[in-house]
This record gives C-alpha cells, sequence and structure tokens, in this order.
C-alpha cells in the first residue's frame, strides 16, 4: 500500500471537474493500486480512486461456456466489476502444464463489456476445503497433507505446513499472474486478487501434526507480538500457549495459514503487483470475545486476528468480510471491527438475498472500496436460504440494480469523496428505528415507514406501513461537498436535515435548493428538477427507486 504522493493531494483537492478531465485523459501505466492518507485508503484505477460496484458470479460460473449467463446479469445489476474464480484445477490440471484458455476469454469478454475483474484464486483452500486443488493435489496426503487432529486423525483440510502444498500453490498463483502480466499489464482489466477463498478450518483448531507441533512450541514472532494484543493477560513474549492463554491454538493456524497466504501473495506480486485481499466466514461480532469453540472457520481472518494477518500477511492488503448474517446488529459491528486505519473497509461478498440491497447505502457511505452481492448471474443456481430464492432472471439483480445505478452515474466521484473522508450512509436497522447522520453544523434524521405525506407520529396517520416496506429495506448514503451541501441517495427512507446545534431565538434554517439529477460521464451535475412543497415539507421522500439529490441548506 501506498502513502499518498502530494501531487494527489492536491489533484484531490481539486473540483469535480477536475476529477472528470483526470478520468478522461488518464492512462497511465500504473497498475491498480491502493493509495493511503491518514485512515483511509482508496483503490487507484487509472490514476484515480475507483469504486467497485462489484458483482460475484456463482461458483461454478468459471468457465467460457457459462460466460454469457453472467455479463448480462452485471449489466442489468449496473454493476462495473465482475468477481469471479480462477481455479486451481482449471489452470493447472495436470501437473506443471498450464492451461490459460478460460483467462485469456474471460479477460478479453470482460474489456468487451466494459467490465472491471477482480480475480478469485481458488487453490489450496476454498471455503477451507481444497476442493478446487486439482486431483493430483487434494488425492495425495503423502505430498500435500492434511492437517490432523490430537489423536493424529486426518483432517478434510490441507496442512499450512505443507511445504510442496505451498510450493505447488505458490507456482500456480505465480503463473497465473505471469499470464495477467503478459495480457493485462497496461489495460488495468483485473483490478485486485483474491487470494484463496474463506480459509480456516472447520471442527479443528490447529494442525497437530509434528511440524505444526514444533511451531507451536516455538515463540511467538516478534512482528505478531507487536500486532495482536492477548485478550487475556498472559506472558509479554514465550511459546504461543505462554502469550495468548486459551486463545493460542485458533491465533497460532490464523498465524500459520496467513504465513502461507503471504508466500503465495508475495511471488505473485513480484510477477504483477495488484492490491491482494482475503475474505473471511464470520465469526459473531456481536457476542463478547471468547476462545474458539467449533463456532466459526478457526485460522481465517476474523475479527479478532486481524493483527495476525497483517503481522504474518504484508502482501495482503486487506481482510474483507462476507456479509451473510442479516441482523442488523451483526452487520453494524462487523463493518466496525473490519474497518480499521489498517485495515481500508472493503466488502468482497455479501449475500444476494433482498433485505441485503439496503445494506449497499451503509458500506458505501462508509467509505468502502466497494461491494459485491454473490451468486449474481443467470445460471439457474441460487444459493437460498443464505441468498436469495430467484435463480436467473432479472429477479436475481432487483435488489441491487436501483442503489448500484445511483452510485454507478457517480462512481469515480463517489470514490473520491469517500477518499476525502466526506461519505456517511445507514441501513435500516431491524428495529426500524430513526438513525442521526452528522453532518459538520447538520444533522441528517432518517426514518422508515413513511408514507410521503405528513408523518407516521400522527394520530390519524394510517397505521400500515407503505407497500415495499414491510421488512427492513431503507437505505440513505450522504456525500458531503460543503458545509451546507450535500448528495443523497437512497431507497425507502425519509431524510430530514436540521442544525445539528439549536439556532439563536428568531433564527431558523430550511432547505434552499433540493436538485434531483445526475452526474454526467465527466463529472458535471445535471439538474433534472427542483423539489419544493410537498416534496421536501416532510422531508426528502427516497422510495423504491432511488435518485440521486443534490441538496443546499440555507440559514435566517
Ligand atoms: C461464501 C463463499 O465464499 C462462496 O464461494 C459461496 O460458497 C457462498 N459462501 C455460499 O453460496
Amino acid at each position: 500500500m501506498r502513502k499518498i504522493p502530494s501531487r494527489f493531494l492536491a489533484a484531490l483537492a481539486a473540483s469535480a471537474a477536475c476529477l472528470a478531465g483526470a478520468r478522461a485523459a488518464s492512462a497511465p501505466a500504473e497498475p491498480p493500486h491502493l493509495v493511503r492518507d491518514g485512515d483511509r485508503t482508496a483503490l487507484f484505477v487509472d490514476g484515480a480512486p475507483f469504486l467497485v460496484l462489484g458483482a460475484q458470479a456463482n461458483n461454478s460460473s468459471n468457465y467460457p461456456a457459462v460466460l454469457d449467463k453472467v455479463w448480462p446479469a452485471l449489466d442489468a445489476m449496473h454493476a462495473n466489476t465482475l468477481e469471479i474464480p480462477v481455479a486451481w484445477e482449471q489452470i493447472e490440471p495436470v501437473e506443471g502444464r498450464f492451461d490459460f484458455a478460460y483467462v485469456d476469454t474471460l479477460v478479453a469478454q470482460a474489456r468487451e463489456h466494459g467490465k472491471h475483474l477482480v480475480l478469485l484464486w481458488f487453490g489450496t483452500w476454498k471455503n477451507t476445503s481444497p476442493s478446487y486443488a486439482p486431483e493430483w493435489v487434494k488425492f495425495d496426503n503423502k505430498r500435500f497433507p492434511r492437517m490432523v487432529d490430537r489423536d493424529g486423525k486426518t483432517s478434510y483440510c490441507l496442512s499450512p505446513f505443507g511445504e510442496q502444498t505451498l510450493a505447488a500453490d505458490r507456482k500456480a498463483f505465480v503463473a497465473l499472474m505471469t499470464r495477467l502480466a503478459q495480457i493485462d499489464a497496461t489495460r488495468h482489466t483485473v483490478i485486485m486478487m483474491q487470494v484463496e477463498n474463506e480459509v480456516g478450518t472447520y471442527g479443528l483448531v490447529r494442525d497437530f501434526g509434528a511440524k505444526a507441533q514444533a511451531a507451536f512450541e516455538r515463540p511467538v514472532p516478534a512482528e505478531v507480538l507487536a500486532r495482536q494484543p492477548a485478550p487475556v493477560k498472559g506472558a509479554a513474549a514465550g511459546n504461543w500457549r505462554a502469550v495468548y492463554g486459551d486463545y493460542a491454538d485458533e491465533y497460532f493456524h490464523a498465524w500459520a495459514i496467513a504465513s502461507y497466504i503471504e508466500q503465495v501473495a508475495r511471488a505473485g506480486r513480484a510477477v504483477l503487483d495488484l492490491p491482494v485481499y482475503v475474505n473471511n466466514a464470520l465469526r459473531d461480532a456481536v457476542e463478547p470475545l471468547a476462545p474458539w469453540k467449533s463456532n466459526f472457520a478457526s485460522g481465517g481472518p476474523t475479527y479478532d486476528v486481524i493483527g495476525i494477518y497483517k503481522a504474518a500477511a504484508p502482501h495482503v492488503d486487506i481482510a474483507g468480510p462476507d456479509l451473510y448474517d442479516p441482523a442488523s446488529a451483526q452487520i453494524d459491528a462487523t463493518l466496525d471491527k473490519f474497518q480499521r486505519p489498517d485495515n481500508p473497509l472493503w466488502v468482497p461478498e455479501m449475500s444476494d438475498a433482498p433485505g441485503y440491497g439496503r445494506i449497499v447505502y451503509e458500506v458505501l457511505g462508509r467509505g468502502s472500496l466497494g461491494i459485491a452481492p454473490f451468486g449474481i448471474d443467470y445460471t439457474t443456481y441460487a444459493n437460498f436460504p443464505l441468498g436469495a430464492q430467484a435463480n436467473g432472471g432479472p429477479a436475481v439483480v432487483e435488489p441491487f440494480a436501483g442503489a448500484y445505478a445511483a452510485f454507478g452515474s457517480m462512481d469515480r466521484l463517489w470514490a473520491k469523496w469517500a477518499f476525502e473522508g466526506r461519505t456517511r450512509g445507514v441501513a435500516e436497522g431491524d428495529d426500524r428505528k430513526d438513525q442521526a447522520i452528522p453532518l459538520g453544523a447538520w444533522t441528517a434524521t432518517v426514518s422508515f415507514q413513511q408514507w410521503q405525506f405528513g408523518d407516521k407520529s400522527w394520530p390519524n396517520h394510517p397505521s400500515e406501513p407503505p407497500p415495499g416496506t414491510e421488512k427492513p429495506g431503507g437505505g440513505v448514503a450522504v456525500a458531503q461537498l460543503g458545509p451546507d451541501e450535500f448528495v443523497i441517495t437512497g431507497q425507502h427512507a425519509r431524510v430530514r436535515i436540521d442544525p445539528a446545534q439549536p439556532l439563536p431565538q428568531g433564527h431558523g434554517a430550511m432547505f434552499a435548493r433540493v436538485e434531483q439529477g445526475h452526474f454526467d460521464a465527466a463529472g458535471r451535475w445535471v439538474m433534472e428538477r427542483n423539489w419544493n412543497g410537498d416534496q421536501t415539507d416532510w422531508g426528502l421522500n427516497l422510495t423504491a427507486t432511488p435518485v440521486i439529490l443534490k441538496v443546499r441548506m440555507g440559514r435566517y
């Protein structure tokens, strides 16, 4: 990750028009990379911050014959980036013989369809399992050992201490990056790489094989001690048990897997230096922290071991949460825990069930590099009940298309505003309660289940909620352009803006302008109409179809 160069600071301070100019003129040789400014990070693609409006295809859509069922879904969703696997088994079905026909086709078609790519390296671990490793790997336990438990019983999961496994995975990943360097080094179709998928181990806290056990008895490496405080008081130094007590087994396994991934990522980045992240099947973010008890995949980059991943895997830029628990308290707590100064927010995967549409506003409002619902293609697969019931056709993308269309018309601008710390966002909670967004001298109050006229607190107001708001589905994102000026988008929500502090007696505040419009291709605002009267008297009512509002407040 790079620190922000001063020339970018100057560019970022400039106007939206300047940004648009930068976009039009940009074709720099620099590959996509992360730029850090204090606590905030942006993904720079072709010289400017980029917002990933992503969509992840189903697991087995990674074949040329299926791609024509993928692109139409992304178009209908207004997604700008496809996340899709590249499986070890498909590029190296026979050891040492690589086949990049799929990768070549994928990259060429992405360009034809005007999409970027985030490639998911399904190597040693896919949802912890070796299912995507070639057969010559996954059935040869001698060369490519599986983990063993305390009694020597073999686990399904490949050991992170398998030296030949690491060498083989690394070799295949380097071959993939070499191919990408040949076909995409100057085009930047591929903007990020995910190394492995939802790593960790179910049912076994760590490897108890001889190599693992010897490493477990050795002192915790200094860089881990520096970045991963012990949750309970232990020794300041010493072996894993001495330092981390009951957390030692999980933390050790996290270190072992992160160290393995580091080797793969570092070797790949030496060939083509793209941002790299890992994704995570989450542990409960609300319950008090406690040692592993078979309740999540041990060793994955769960929130409690991000420090270990940072220490052991400096070539992995981000640990990203995969959001599949719809409870709003879980989502809020998870985002809080993963968004850290040393870990930019990036949501690489999220359920595509309808209720998740509102999460787009919360995540992008928090300044995430982007987001990507999972299972987006027109194959007939649906991962219901984890995801949507819809399998194929427009219903799959419906929960996200409106939000993506709105953000899509200002994606580069939004990414720039996020990098400048100007964006905020909320999603309707399961409690349906109002939420406040602090905006300097102003506070936006977001309420839900409001009819467009009047207020639900009125005695004779209809008691039933407006159609489409029976379940939590509201979301609002705000970018603060100036002290009194905001860009607002959202759905199924009402936004009121009031002074954060009471104004002196006899003074008040009101909307000066509430323009509905869009940003053109050059990033210039195009006003379509000005909202007034009924459209503003009760607040700004955002319905099922998201719009973009440019709002200016005034005082008298
Ligand atoms: C999360 C994984 O990362 C995906 O590949 C997929 O298996 C989903 N879970 C479930 O559909």
